[in-house]
């Protein structure tokens, strides 16, 4: 079992990554059902929620069937992280995570998110005042370091440890690498290593594939995986995971008729919670990754991707059900 806090997980928990505009509730549910063991919101900005800005609080709606969740925030000022750790507080998730690894240019600039790997003492400074300030459990998500000459992991992760971090999760990239050549474990790994760590170390980065996971738990030793764009519009991988940890055999992927019903669902979900026009925006990204691979698919996705009214969207898939029902996902 991994403990966060009083977070009883199961052994090698398989984690949902906070994803800006994608880890939202609708996505988080079918993720849930899927089988992931902790999810945590989209990163929501300290500044955004003290000012009550409306696009950073409806972040914050969490829901009893989603937990254990956590909610992920960012900035770099003392004051209004505080204030924001205690807007969050009073939500009730349960988990509280700071994000000290987004790599874009207009959160870094002002220090925040992986800008603060230039930082380390305010970094810990910031994440013991927050650990202070609330009763829940803090978890911290964060990068290798700024760049490849600049990488400390292994002494920052015991610092936050030190000063009460109960889990941390890493991206095996710098800030400088955004998103591009391979996520390297093997730093991550030393984290695990080091005999002083004793909270959770979860690794984060190109988790792909069934046997990605497996690796990062035999090869290099780790608490758990988070996973975040494996998941996008393909929330059956937390199940093919689970199956091939448990049993070392592959399922078959969904058929069209389960992608079908998760795409509506998921549709109307967000329909649900942020209306129409919204739902129909931020739901497009999933439609290429739920129907990957169909021969031939692109007038059905465009109808999806370019369509303001759910009802079209709805019936491009119901099309695109009876055109590819008995399609063979490899
Ligand atoms: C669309 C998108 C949005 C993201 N938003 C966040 C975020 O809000 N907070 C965060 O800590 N990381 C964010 N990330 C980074 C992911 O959590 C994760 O660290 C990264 O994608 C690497 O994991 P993966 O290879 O499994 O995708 C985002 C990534 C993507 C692709």
């Amino acid at each position: 079992m991994v403990k966060i806090g009083a977070v009883e997980l199961p052994d090698f928990p398989l984690l949902l990554a906070p994803m800006e505009d994608v880890s939202d509730p609708p996505f988080r549910t079918l993720c849930k059902e899927q089988g992931a063991d902790l999810m945590y919101t989209e990163f929501i900005s300290s500044e955004g929620l003290i000012r009550d800005a409306a696009k950073s609080v409806i972040k914050l709606d969490i829901y009893e069937k989603e937990r254990p969740i956590g909610i992920q925030i960012f900035g770099a000022e003392m004051d209004s992280m505080l204030q924001a750790i205690d807007i969050v507080t009073a939500t009730g998730p349960d988990i509280i995570d700071i994000n000290f690894g987004c790599p874009v240019k207009k959160v870094v600039c002002k220090n925040a998110g992986a800008g603060i790997l230039r930082d380390i003492p305010l970094m810990v400074k910031l994440t013991e005042a927050m650990v202070k300030r609330t009763h829940l459990p803090v978890t911290v998500k964060t990068r290798l370091g700024w760049d490849h000459n600049s990488i400390r992991i292994v002494e920052v992760a015991e610092r936050l440890q030190d000063v009460g971090i109960q889990a941390i999760s890493i991206h095996g990239r710098t800030r400088v690498q955004m998103y591009k050549g391979h996520a390297d474990w093997k730093p991550i790994a030393e984290v695990k290593n080091n005999p002083r760590m004793h909270i959770p170390v979860f690794g984060n980065g190109d988790v792909d594939t069934p046997e990605a996971a497996v690796r990062m738990r035999d090869a290099y030793g780790l608490d758990g995986a988070m996973i975040g764009r494996a998941s996008i519009g393909y929330p059956w991988f937390f199940r093919e995971v689970k199956h091939f940890i448990a049993t070392g055999e592959h399922l078959p992927p969904p058929d069209m008729a389960t992608r079908v019903e998760a795409a509506r669902r998921h549709l109307q979900m967000a329909i649900d919670w942020k209306g129409e026009k919204l739902g129909v925006l931020e739901t497009r990204r999933h439609y290429s990754n739920y129907f990957k691979g169909i021969p031939n698919f692109k007038p059905y996705r465009s109808k999806m991707v370019t369509s303001d009214e759910a009802s079209e969207v709805f019936a491009a898939m119901d099309e695109a059900l009876e055109a590819f029902a008995d399609y063979a996902f490899a």
